[in-house]
């Protein structure tokens, strides 16, 4: 959590933003969304679900007699690529534009629905081809290319079950997810351009099925993107463009079970073993349509939607690769970083495609305006009127500098809490409707019931800091843990008794305004992305060098937490170790090497002890004030009170680069 300070800083907020009557007037939720939500709930999202198309009608909305393994819409059948895709296509929508991609180099696509399907129905037929049958599970590792998109939704299509897998998790990140899912099958590419350069993905796939490592998988489907060369594995590797073009043009969408498996896709816990959260088909997609649409107030026919999330992360699938398709829009998606080749990049990509509606993290937005707003100010940004931010709070100065130096001094800004586990968005505001507070998440969604518990599980009224949970199921909620439903049991049902426990604290400021104030656990959020702690620390003890590690998130201006690492080395190794910044070097390597370079620690500080409690449990908060230079609280519960002075004497010389 954030010092206590800040947080009372933050609840004195007293901007307040009214909608313009121009955009209430012409917003998709209209005030009455609310109150249609509180009178019946579960009617109100059977409507929601019949915004899509099933194969079979449901009947019954929610069974959820075997809590906490929710089933919705359970007696309908449903195609979610149909939704997506053919859908549009036969509703006269077959050439408006679906995808406009933009490369890092700044090769351009255009590809319209009609394109996307025909793709999508050529992709599915090499699946089948290649023996992937439904319910099957599929690793996808791929830069943020069209292909990414063609292959989650052909994935979905046959019913098979994706795993995306962020291509900056290393080769063996990789290897655990494919073997934890049993992937059948993997989908990759030579590479994609990152900051300039072409950036291997396919050596990592090869590394991690080494040796036989994951012998459930019987194929590798390559696409070609850099042209850079690859090693090749015959009888197993496959080259995509070439099956592709062989592959028969029709495929009919069946419908599936709304129950049925869509995709797994892996989190850190609190543990050193990440989790995979399983998502499944009918309740997913209504609740990532309903929320894209009404929360970023689609248009499908005239906005032109980008959100820069890649499709390694819960984003990228709810919001990029169903939420938006569903809704028949047009969006942008952009390979590479922000700086390449310069701070301009995603400015002039806005301007290009006369962007209507970004949404993005407050680390990209704290980033920028650092940077200055000399930069985007040199482009037409005239076209945005919405404006999102999720991953993680936005501070009231960054929410500021969005909504004035982006959205023109008037676009509404939507802050979106949700997690993996919820599968779309749970609390924002709503724009057109919602007076907005910088800073504040402020409301549940229509259809969405929350509340803020203290410790015994009693409600906390205004202005009392608790722990946020989720009384009613939703539809997009997680269906448990990929193999371990006791793990799903205990993670999140078994603080409160039948209540979901998300793992954040947060408060209702005086005006019933919702502010979100960190994780409660030991999860550290850097740029948006879920680290555990464990799995760092896990990482580290591998080394042969390190006895010891503790891992903690400290607070950062840009990326929101940073990981600092404390360690001790073996004893029999300390002459071998070298300097402390060789050390330091050598061990953020590591770390990169087994997880990938989004856990790479900030700060490695070498010690001799680490605090601890008479019971041996490691007082991170003592740390945390360390890494945040910050005079150490209270230590009068350790076992030894002197090993925070040694700790900060130590540190004084510093060891961080
Ligand atoms: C955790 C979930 C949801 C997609 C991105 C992250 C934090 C997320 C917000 C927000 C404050 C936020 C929470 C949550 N978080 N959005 N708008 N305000 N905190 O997904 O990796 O599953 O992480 O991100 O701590 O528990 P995730």
């Amino acid at each position: 959590m954030s010092a206590d300070h800040e947080i009372d800083n933050l609840l004195q907020e007293n901007r307040h933003f009214a909608p313009s009557a121009e955009f209430s007037a012409q917003a998709i939720a209209q005030p009455g969304i609310y109150e249609t939500a509180k009178a019946d709930r579960l009617g109100f999202w059977a409507n929601q679900a019949n915004q899509l198309h099933w194969h079979k009608p449901f009947t019954q909305t929610l069974d959820w007699s075997n809590a906490p393994f929710a089933k919705w819409f359970y007696d309908g059948e449903i195609n979610i690529s149909y939704n997506c895709l053919d859908r549009h296509v036969e509703a006269g929508n077959g050439d408006r534009v679906a995808l406009f991609f933009e490369g890092e180099p700044g090769d351009t696509r255009e590809i319209t629905y009609a394109e996307l399907t025909a793709e999508v129905k050529k992709a599915a037929n090499v699946l089948t081809d290649l023996g992937v049958r439904a319910g099957d599970r599929v690793a996808i590792y791929m830069p943020m290319i069209p292909e990414a998109i063609v292959a989650m939704q052909a994935v979905a299509r046959i019913g098979a079950v994706h795993s995306v897998i962020f291509g900056g998790f290393s080769a063996e990140s990789l290897h655990t997810r494919i073997d934890d899912a049993q992937a059948k099958l993997v989908i990759t590419a030579d590479g994609g351009y990152r900051k300039g350069k072409a950036s291997a993905l396919k050596p990592a796939v090869d590394e991690a099925l080494s040796g036989g490592k994951c012998p459930s998988v019987k194929n590798v489907l390559v696409v070609k993107r850099t042209g850079q060369d690859v090693g090749w594995v015959d009888g197993r590797d496959i080259d995509w463009n070439s099956a592709l073009a062989n592959a028969a043009t029709e495929h009919v969408a069946q419908g599936f079970n709304a129950e049925h498996p869509l995709f797994i896709l892996y989190t850190s816990g609190t543990t050193g073993k990440p989790k995979g959260v399983l998502h499944t088909t009918g309740g997913y997609l209504t609740q990532a349509a309903y929320t894209h649409k009404n929360v970023f107030d689609l248009h499908a026919e005239t906005d032109i939607y980008w959100c820069t999330a890649d499709i390694g992360w819960i984003t990228g699938h709810s919001y990029v690769a169903y939420g938006p398709l569903a809704n028949g829009a047009s969006q942008v998606i952009y390979e590479g970083t922000p700086e390449t080749p310069d701070w301009g990049r995603w400015w002039s990509i806005a301007e290009k495609y006369k962007v209507s509606i970004l949404y993005t993290a407050p680390t990209a937005i704290r980033s920028f305006m650092k940077l200055g707003s000399q930069i985007p100010k040199q482009y037409d940004l005239s076209h945005i009127r919405v404006l999102g931010s999720v991953g993680e709070p936005i501070n009231p100065e960054a929410w500021m500098w969005y909504r004035n130096i982006i959205g023109a001094g008037s676009a509404p800004i939507v802050d979106t809490w949700w997690q993996t586990e919820t599968g779309a968005i749970m609390i924002s505001p709503l724009p057109g409707i919602t007076t907005l507070k910088p800073g504040s998440a402020q409301h549940a969604l229509p259809g969405i019931e929350i509340a803020i518990l203290d410790e015994d599980g009693n409600e906390l009224g205004n202005g009392h800091a608790g722990l946020l949970t989720i009384t009613e199921p939703w539809p997009a909620m997680l269906r448990g843990i990929w193999g371990d439903p006791d793990r799903f049991k205990e993670t999140y049902w078994s603080k409160f008794e039948g209540i979901y426990f998300a793992g954040d604290g947060a408060k209702f400021d005086e005006e019933g305004d919702l502010w979100l104030l960190g994780r409660v656990d030991d999860v550290m959020n850097v740029s948006g992305h879920r680290l555990s702690t464990a799995e760092i620390e896990s990482a580290l003890v591998s080394h042969p060098f390190v006895a010891e590690a503790a891992v903690v998130g400290a607070n950062d201006e840009t990326t929101g937490q940073a990981v600092v690492a404390f360690v001790i080395l073996r004893q029999n190794q300390l002459a071998n170790a070298g300097s402390d910044a060789d050390v330091s070097k050598m061990l953020r390597d590591h770390v990169t090497k087994e997880i990938g370079p989004i856990a790479r620690p900030r700060t490695i500080m070498v010690v001799s002890e680490l605090p601890k409690t008479r019971s041996g449990k490691i007082m991170r908060r003592l740390l945390r004030d360390v890494a945040e230079d910050r005079p150490v609280g209270d230590v009068t519960t350790l076992a030894d009170t002197s090993v925070m002075d040694i700790i900060s004497g130590k540190i004084a010389g510093g060891a961080s680069d």
